[in-house]
Parts: C-alpha cells; structure tokens; sequence
C-alpha cells in the first residue's frame, strides 16, 4: 500500500470532483493520506476532511508565506486543535525566500513559535523551506527541533544540507520533483539519502510529476515518484513502498491513533 505523506485536499481545484477521487485512492492502493493545513482556513477545511474520510490524518499550521496577518489568538487555536486526535503533525511551517512576503524577519518569528508549539503539544513538524537552507537549519537548532523530529517537506536542496537534518533525525519528503529530468542535484540527494529516512508525498494540487509535469497533481501519481526513486536507489519499487509507508506510520506515531474517529 502507499502512504500519501503530503497532500492538500481541501484546495479549491478538488472541488468539481473531490469525494469521487478521494473515494477511488483504496482501489489504487493508497491507504493513508496525511492533509497539511497552510493557513488558517485550510487548517478548518482540513479538520472537516480527516472527520469525513477514516484513512486521512491531518496537519495543523501555518505556512511562512501566510504568516503575515497572524495573532497570538490564531496560535492558542492552533494549538488547542493539536490535541484532537486526528491530528499528527504542526505544519506546514518554516521560511519562503522565494516569495519574500511577508519579510525574513515576520517568517522566522512564527516559525520559530510554531516550533516551540509543536515541542508544547509533543508533535513532530512538516517543514517548508524554500531558498531558505541556512536559516531553517539555523533556526531549526537553536529551537531544539530535533526534539520533536519530523519531515523536510517536498525536499530541494543538496546532498551537504541532507546530511546535516539526517544527523537532527529527519525525514525527507520526496514528490514529483524527482521524475525531473532537470533535478540533477536532487536526485544525487535521494540516491544519498537512506531509503529508511524517506516519505512518499505529492503536496497535491501541485508539483505533478513526469509524465504529468504541469496537470493537477494527486495521490495517483504517486507510483510515478515511488519508481524512480526505486531507479535511483537500485531497489525494488515494492520495497520502496513498504519501507515509506512505515516509515510514516513511525513519524506519524499512527499505531497509537484510532484508526478512524468518524462515521462514513
Ligand atoms: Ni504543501
């Protein structure tokens, strides 16, 4: 079965067809699906889809380039909906250099509080970190973020920057990226990077992978990610799968959660 790690269900261009989809994953061998919250409103929307759909767990979090209106009210909601029970991880968090708004200094300011949420709450961490290598790692260390563990989200940078979250405990989060024909460096990172420290994850509607590079992403494509990843490391695509999907159950502390609070 696949573990979908990183998706966004609750975005506008699922709208038409959502359910139907959602529905169609079991039959394609998708089996869990972890929905990343990134703003305040996709945080409720995700809340509302892991109620409805028994094999979705979610996020909770703010992404650094929604940060710019948020008050410390939003965070002690944040915090409080870290304790329902479907909820495994605070994220998506971190820095975005490529979109400098709001400012470096507003993105690390609530970067680093939701950092400190998460170690509050006892949750590991989904991190967004684009053009921003040094100053997540930096921030990241002196938050003591390996305390809580989690996923470098949708990872872009080199082989050097993987040792460094592989020595705090890190996962990786590998997408459509990798099928790139362009994404040299990233896939020396993947081929350097232990199988056992990677999850599978699309971040759905975005970032479809080859042959699909430029549609609306989902879960289905996955095989596609999981393949050449199994390319890359000489290994068997099955066992790339097996080993992804536990390795997020481990992260994700899911063998401790009810498989389903809902009624279907
Ligand atoms: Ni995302």
């Amino acid at each position: 079965m696949i573990f979908e790690s990183h998706a966004h269900y609750d975005d506008e261009a699922f709208d038409e067809d959502r359910d139907a989809l959602l529905r169609s994953f079991a039959e394609n061998g998708i089996d869990m699906v972890i929905n990343i919250g990134a703003s305040l409103e996709s945080c409720r929307r995700t809340l509302a889809l892991v109620e409805k759909y028994s094999f979705f767990y979610g996020a909770i979090g703010v992404h650094p380039s929604e940060t710019g209106e948020l008050t410390e009210t939003d965070l002690l909601w944040l915090k409080e909906r870290c304790a329902l029970e479907k909820v495994v991880a605070v994220g998506e968090i971190g820095l975005d250099y490529y979109w400098k708004e709001p400012e470096p200094s507003v993105q690390k300011r609530w970067f680093e509080k939701q950092l400190e949420m998460a170690k509050e709450v006892k949750l590991p961490v989904v991190i967004h970190s684009r053009d921003a290598a040094r100053d997540t790692l930096d921030i990241m260390k002196s938050s003591h973020a390996e305390t809580t563990g989690g996923v470098v989200h949708c990872f872009s940078y080199t082989k050097e920057i993987a040792r460094e979250y592989l020595e705090m405990g890190y996962y990786f989060g590998i997408g459509g990226v990798v099928t790139f024909t362009n994404a040299r460096k990233l896939k020396e990172a993947v081929s350097y990077i232990p199988l056992d420290r990677i999850l599978l994850e699309t971040d759905s509607p975005y970032l479809a992978p080859e042959p699909n590079r430029g549609k609306r992403n989902s879960s289905l494509y996955l095989p596609y990610i999981a393949k050449e990843i199994a390319a890359l490391k000489e290994l068997d695509y099955e066992e790339v799968l097996a080993v992804t999907h536990e390795n997020a159950e481990k992260l994700f502390r899911l063998q401790d959660r009810p498989a389903s609070n809902i009624a279907e």
